[in-house]
């Protein structure tokens, strides 16, 4: 039987040289995660096959579609559970991959396309978990659109049509979830099975790179020849059986695990429906871009757009270039100093943001401050409507950003006296539209709401001091 089809499919000749490839000998442990991300990739299409049998990705029927597997469709929660829990672990297993890489001084010569493609596939998988988080449609989604939209806003003249061409429109809608569905199922995953492909063939045809040893330099001229005389003797095996055999074991119990993982702890979400009269739900991005997040509430307002803008260049362009800053000499990474301060300082950065993602002044827990009184000061003489918009604010989460009497977040200004410089039409802009780092409150204020809102911010002016005027008539509030 297997004679028949391989001689019919001639495998042997295209799986024999993969077979009998050598790879090296030492360290054989470090290189699994490769293949282990390739698995979590696998499994992800077999998932999200499964997945885009029920979900639906029109907005009004999303969430209701994700509730459906959760608890109709049988097993459909078990999917979901594995389709997230396997999003993570690609992840996991991509950033252990990338760290091993670059212990190993794995780019330099002549691997520098291999980190180059690799980078594009850091990048494609870094889109899919973004996309994904905004597939479930929830109160979450809505708020990790709501930031994306804030930070492509700022750039400076394209900024609106940026805003415009992700969203689909000018507000997170229908058009969003259809644009963000096809990036997730198609145009992400098929690039990401090309590049993969691209990726493994460099793999193939310059072999994995040997363990490094301190004071063995890489030397363009002569390495491809020392490489090979190296793993083709007592440094190198061939890939089949052994090495083939590792890979299997690390990925096989990585899908136990991950398998076991998912089916105790269940699926993630839907959070809350993305409804503005379901006001008990606190938003947060995956852990993944939590980091984000609290940059953006940590930095100081003068340099955020600079950074928010230049940054996220800097960064992907500066990973882009490693193999070309150094692509030759020392490998080992005692001999590679600034190489390991920097990884060491970029897992720390990029821990303690997400840890303090979850503490910040601005916190994207957006009950923070919502249990705390307002002040009685604010409340006295006000006729009801102010009063039902002072509810309105406590229950919208505006003091997770904002101050009254000294208590609330610190993301946007105290409000105390804020009708002394906004007139009540620019008041119902900003609470409208945000802005400036606040988010656009549009359709997640009732027009009452709204009415109070404004109304409960023109009173915030000192006795002894007048509201700002109204200049434009058509600016007034009709109320
Ligand atoms: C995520 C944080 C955040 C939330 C939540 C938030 N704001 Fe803001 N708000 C800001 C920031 C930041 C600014 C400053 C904008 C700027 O500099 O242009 C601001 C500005 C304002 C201003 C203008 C203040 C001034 O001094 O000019 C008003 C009024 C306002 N917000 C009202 C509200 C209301 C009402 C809500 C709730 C419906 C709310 N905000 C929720 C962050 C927030």
């Amino acid at each position: 039987m297997s004679n028949w089809v391989n001689d019919r499919m001639q495998l042997q000749s295209s799986l024999g040289p993969i077979m009998s490839h050598r790879v090296p000998l030492r360290s054989r442990w470090f290189y699994v995660f490769g293949s282990a991300t390739l698995t979590c990739f696998l499994m992800q299409i077999l998932t999200g096959i499964m997945l885009s049998l029920v979900y639906v990705p029109s907005a009004d029927q999303a969430y209701q579609s994700l509730e459906y597997l959760n608890y109709v469709q049988p097993l459909g929660w078990y999917v979901r559970a594995l389709h997230d829990f396997f999003a993570n672990a690609m992840v996991l297993m991509l950033i252990c991959h990338l760290v091993q890489v670059v212990i190993f001084a794995a780019y330099k010569y002549p691997r520098e396309l291999t980190w180059i493609f690799g980078v594009i596939l850091f990048l494609c998988v870094a889109a899919m978990a973004f996309t994904g988080q905004i597939l479930r449609w929830d109160q979450d989604a809505y708020w990790g659109l709501g930031i994306g939209a804030s930070m492509l806003g700022r750039i400076p003249l394209i900024g609106p049509y940026a805003v415009h061409l992700m969203l689909g429109g000018p507000i997170i809608g229908g058009e969003t979830l259809s644009r963000f569905f096809t990036l997730h199922v198609f145009i992400l995953p098929l690039t990401i099975a090309g590049v993969i492909a691209i990726h493994v063939m460099l793999v193939l045809k310059n072999g994995i790179s040997d363990p490094p040893k301190a004071g063995r330099l890489v030397n363009p001229a002569t390495e491809r020849e020392e490489y090979e005389e190296r793993i083709s003797g007592e440094d190198g095996t061939t890939f089949f059986p052994t090495p083939v055999a590792r890979d299997a074991i690390f990925s096989g119990g990585l899908v136990i695990v991950v398998a076991l993982l998912a089916a105790m702890l269940g699926p993630n979400g839907p959070n809350g429906m993305p409804d503005p009269t379901i006001i008990d739900t606190s938003p947060k991005p995956d852990i993944w871009f939590m980091s984000i997040f609290s940059a953006l509430a940590l930095l100081p307002p003068g340099v955020e757009t600079f950074l928010i803008l230049t940054s996220p260049i800097l960064l992907i362009a500066a990973l882009f270039a490693v193999p070309f800053f150094s692509n030759s000499g020392e490998r080992h990474i005692s001999r590679r100093p600034v190489a390991a301060i920097l990884l060491v300082f970029i897992f720390m950065v990029y821990g303690v943001l997400t840890w303090l993602g979850y503490k910040a002044p601005w916190s994207p827990k957006m009950e923070a401050w919502s249990s705390d009184e307002t002040p009685i000061t604010f409340l006295q003489g006000r006729p009801p409507i102010a009063l039902i918009g002072a509810v309105a604010f406590q229950y919208k989460q505006c003091r997770n950003c904002h101050q009254l009497g000294g208590i609330g977040g610190e993301r946007g200004p105290e409000l105390d006296t804020v009708a002394t410089i906004k007139t009540s039409g620019e008041l119902m802009r900003q609470a409208i539209q945000g802005g400036g780092n606040m988010p656009t409150y549009g359709h997640n204020l009732s027009s009452t709401e709204l009415t109070a809102i404004v109304k409960f911010l023109t009173t915030l002016h000192p006795d002894t001091e007048s509201p700002a005027m109204i200049p434009d008539k058509s600016l007034n509030p009709k109320n």
